[in-house]
């Protein structure tokens, strides 16, 4: 069968991982897709920059916009960032040109999410945007799928990584906020602009995601109480310890009386609660449903190859042509948050 073509926008520690792992498992995600999928293209600023991946016969483009619009191509990937820009031209021209696109680019489709799944509709292309939330925990594939029967009260958890590898570094070695975020940079955790992590800016662009996905709205980031661990200090975190309480940074929505509900904030968990012993890196999502209960996965949110598995996933479904509505319903039928009627768990 014919390759799947992918062109690649943005080399950084998700981009080049990406590359790396479609030739690493090359066999097996040939086999799971039907046919091999191969990187034709990429762009990034610096051609000259030393990259972690192989690059052998892969076309180079100075301009990701044209890439996504001109390159020969089945798919393009865009692994730049941010909600504007380039990462959001590169988006729109690859829809305009037909093409799917996936993404790894929380900012955009918490800013842009329904307005972009619209005009992706419109020309039948599709979108998927597994890595956006939790990193490598298949998040939105399980709502959009495996949960797809259950009315949903709640979905929350720990929804970035570098937070949580702060505050659980900071608990287990007393080594002092700054310090500990540098480090979480150095990993290639952090958002290129840390204070979307560290003021729970990613948390909610998550949040936002997985809100519309849960409950069938539009994406509302403006409706999302943020708060951010900025102002927690190893004292706090001694102080939390010694009642039995570690302090999470926890990104909830919920149906409530009032319609839904979203927010993150730090968080006391006791200690003894599943969250709390989710440490490092690691980032942990629960969702609640009326048939099923209550579901937690668990797994790194952050991180080259955590967030690139997630990637690869969309683009072997992409191959496979297996698609899906990136919401889990077709745009129009997403409601505005605010005009949602509460659907409250059976018989409660
Ligand atoms: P990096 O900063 O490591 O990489 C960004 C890449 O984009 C670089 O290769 C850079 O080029 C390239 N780039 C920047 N501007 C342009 C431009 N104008 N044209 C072409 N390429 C450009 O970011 P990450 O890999 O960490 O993140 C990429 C995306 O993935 C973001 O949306 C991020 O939020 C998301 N994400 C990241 C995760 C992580 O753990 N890092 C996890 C989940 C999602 P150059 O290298 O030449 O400077
Ligand atoms: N900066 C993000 C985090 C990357 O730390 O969770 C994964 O989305």
């Amino acid at each position: 069968p014919a390759p799947f073509r992918v062109a690649v926008a943005g080399l950084g520690t998700v981009g080049a991982a990406t590359v790396q792992l479609l030739a690493d498992n090359a066999g097996l995600i040939a086999a799971r897709a039907g046919r091999p999928v191969e990187v034709v293209a990429v762009s990034a600023r610096d051609h000259n920059r030393p990259r972690p991946c192989d690059l052998t016969g892969i076309a180079w483009f100075g301009d990701a916009t044209e890439m996504a619009a001109r390159a020969e191509c089945d798919a393009v990937v865009e692994l730049i960032g941010g909600s504007e820009g380039v990462a959001r031209a590169v988006t729109e021209a690859a829809i305009k040109a037909g093409r799917p696109v996936v993404s790894a680019n929380k900012a955009l489709f918490a800013h842009h999410g329904w307005t972009l799944a619209q005009a992706a509709e419109a020309a039948g292309v599709p979108l998927a945007f597994e890595a956006a939330v939790a990193g490598g925990i298949p998040i939105l594939k399980a709502l959009r799928e495996g949960l797809a029967a259950n009315a949903l009260d709640s979905v929350y958890g720990l929804l970035n990584g570098t937070c949580n590898y702060i505050l659980s570094t900071m608990r287990d070695s007393g080594r002092d906020f700054a310090d500990v975020l540098a480090e979480a940079q150095s990993l290639g955790y952090a958002e290129a602009d840390p204070s979307f992590d560290v003021d729970g800016v990613d948390a909610a662009h998550k949040l936002a995601i997985l809100t519309s996905l849960a409950f069938g709205t539009q994406v509302n980031l403006d409706a999302v109480h943020v708060e951010g661990i900025r102002e927690i200090t190893a004292l706090d975190i001694a102080f939390a310890e010694e009642l039995g309480y570690r302090i999470k940074l926890l990104g909830l929505a919920s149906a409530t009386e009032a319609g839904i509900e979203q927010r993150v904030h730090p968080t006391m968990i006791p200690a003894d609660a599943p969250l709390a012993g989710v440490d490092g890196v690691f980032n942990a999502v629960v969702a609640e449903g009326d048939a099923v209960g209550r579901v937690v996965l668990e797994g790194p949110g952050a991180g080259a190859g955590p967030t690139a598995s997630a990637v690869v996933a969309d683009l072997i479904d992409l191959a496979a042509g297996r698609t899906a509505p990136p919401f889990g319903l077709p745009a129009a039928h997403l409601r505005p948050l605010d005009a949602l009627p509460v659907e409250r768990r059976r018989g409660s």
